[in-house]
């Protein structure tokens, strides 16, 4: 049986976002257990409902790589105390149109990483509710990653360790909750 397919959403359209890098990294510290797709959301349109009968090809193209992971790592910055508007169009879109909602019975692990001390955190907690409701089936406990300089390199290397080790439970955690389900789909939600 091949490893399972993770999709990864960066919740960061910018050029040397440090979440990039810590999605790199994690799927560095996952590759034994997933092949991983950097899932694309910076080119998809804003959302509007005029445009659900008739989906744009980014969109189409968005939830079929939703459609075909068997599991969605979502690795995000907090703005403003809330979550990235790019990372919330997409959400929408994933949610849309009714009956199409490509998240219900999804497993998901959402982290992030921020300069600030508490690393992200509410946009996690925001996003956490948010895919909750929106039927996904997400890993427990808080990854929350303050950023610092030697976070992660440009090769997808962890420079502390402890923080490596933090993460690597993470991802055996969600290679395990990703196993089970993927053995026994889930029922969707919506
Ligand atoms: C519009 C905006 C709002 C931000 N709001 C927060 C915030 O609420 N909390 C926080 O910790 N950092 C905040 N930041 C700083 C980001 O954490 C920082 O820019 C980080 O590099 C974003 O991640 P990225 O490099 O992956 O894009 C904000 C940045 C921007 C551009």
């Amino acid at each position: 049986m091949p490893k399972p397919l993770l999709a990864v959403i960066v919740g960061s359209n910018r050029k040397d976002s440090i979440n990039r890098k810590l999605a790199q990294a994690m799927i560095k510290l996952g590759a034994d257990k997933f092949d991983a797709k950097i899932v694309r959301i910076d080119d998809l349109p804003m959302y509007n409902q005029d445009h659900e009968n008739d989906l744009p090809p980014e969109v189409v193209r968005f939830k079929n790589d939703i459609a075909r992971a068997d599991g969605v790592l979502i690795v995000t910055p907090e703005h403003d105390r809330s979550i990235p508007a790019v990372l919330k169009n997409a959400v929408d879109w994933g949610a849309r149109p009714w009956g199409k909602n490509s998240w219900a019975g999804k497993p998901g692990f959402i982290t992030g990483t921020s300069p600030g001390a508490i690393g992200s955190a509410l946009a996690q907690h925001h996003l956490r509710s948010v895919m909750t409701g929106l039927g996904m089936i997400l890993l427990g406990g808080e990854a929350y990653v303050t950023f610092k300089p030697n976070l992660a390199d440009d090769h997808g290397n962890i420079g502390d360790e402890n923080t490596r080790k933090f993460l690597q439970d993470f991802i055996e955690r969600f290679a395990f909750l990703v196993g089970r389900l993927r053995s026994e789909p889930a029922r969707s939600a919506a």
